[in-house]
């Protein structure tokens, strides 16, 4: 891991080599803890899906909680979602700023599936940290970052929390001392009627509520929530059609989400089938997953089989991604 060191106050790296080579690698795919205002994020390019993938790797989160996008400005972040009347007021009061909004997905946005965990909305912000603006203007990309730290420890506020937590992990680790605001941004979701408060954070309630003018819905709860995420998703990608687990053979009618190189038997009269990685990658297989069950879905077939996928590294998460979506549905 390379480390570089910026005063956050003095934004004098435009140009500079270091800058350069950050840029690259964001570019390339590679993993760079970028500190924010609110804490360090774990960063890599939004619509890159195997980046995003080694994100999940890295936290060694048990699923594929969304992450947020990261972007320049809020004519960037209309590239990338619908914003309506009550988005573009925040968007004037609080970005730059430790606000992020969940909007609905535009269907151009280059922000890969998995980055969104295949759900048709997206969490976006415009941090104040000029740091991350120029990185995300100057790479050309969306740029994904959850905090920087495994998952169920407390957000990195530090370099060396990160370094400690994530080090083995990183290309590079952008210091810039101790972050200001210290806790998460504040998330608001616009995707329904009233607008509601996914988690508190940077910016509070009360400021939020004086600028749209009314009062912000509680979050919907899960009851199986992620511990950094409480209350944060109300809904899942769910495919349309049945979904078998564990397949060692293809029934007529089914498709297939294969895995790996050996087909079982049936597989020749499947009628569809979708390879998630056919050398067997856990990470070619966590970026296909989500594009891979739409492709199923679009395919009109009611009922796939899925392969087994093994429950080690990021196969955990995508197993219980599997797991969820074969659950029974009400
Ligand atoms: O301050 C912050 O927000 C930091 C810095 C790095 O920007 N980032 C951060 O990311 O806290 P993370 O991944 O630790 O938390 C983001 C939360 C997750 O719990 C996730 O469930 C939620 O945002 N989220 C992301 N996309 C969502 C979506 N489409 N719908 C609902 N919740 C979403
Ligand atoms: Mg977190």
């Amino acid at each position: 891991m390379r480390r570089w060191q910026i005063d956050p106050r003095e934004e004098n790296w435009l140009g500079t080599t270091a800058f350069e080579a950050a840029v690259a690698d964001l570019v390339a795919g590679r993993l760079v803890a970028i500190p924010t205002e609110t804490v360090y994020g774990l960063a890599a390019d939004a619509s890159n899906a195997l980046a995003c993938a080694d994100i999940y790797a890295a936290k060694g989160r048990p699923s594929f909680n969304p992450l947020i996008a990261h972007v320049e400005s809020v004519e960037a972040a209309e590239r990338h979602a619908l914003f309506d009347t009550r988005a573009r007021v925040l968007a004037d009061a609080f970005w730059p700023g430790p606000l992020t909004m969940v909007l609905p997905k535009r269907a151009d946005s280059t922000v890969c599936d998995l980055a969104t965990a295949g759900l048709p909305s997206l969490a976006l912000r415009v941090p104040a940290a000029a740091i991350m603006r120029d990185l995300a203007q100057a790479s050309g990309r969306p740029i994904a970052a959850p905090s920087a730290n495994r998952s169920g420890r407390i957000s990195g506020t530090t370099a060396e929390a990160v370094a400690g937590d994530l080090g083995d992990r990183l290309a590079l680790l952008i210091d810039a001392g101790p972050t200001p605001v210290g806790v998460e941004s504040t998330i608001i979701a616009l995707t329904d009627e009233r607008p509601r408060l996914l988690r508190p954070g940077g910016i509070e309630r009360q400021a939020i509520e004086a600028v749209l003018g009314e009062k912000l819905a509680p979050p919907l709860v899960r009851p199986d929530d992620a511990p950094d995420a409480p209350g944060m998703l109300s809904s899942h990608y769910a495919p349309r059609a049945a979904l078998r687990l564990d397949a060692t053979h293809v029934e007529p009618g089914e498709a297939l989400l294969a895995f790996g190189p050996e087909l079982p038997p049936g597989a020749d009269k499947a009628g569809t089938i979708v390879q998630l990685s056919v050398r067997g990658e856990l990470r070619e297989a966590a970026a296909r997953l989500f594009t891979a069950m739409r492709t199923l879905d679009a395919s009109g077939a009611d009922r796939i089989a899925a392969m087994p996928v093994p429950d080690t590294g990021l196969g955990e998460a995508i197993n219980d991604r599997l797991r969820r979506a074969a659950a029974p549905r009400p």
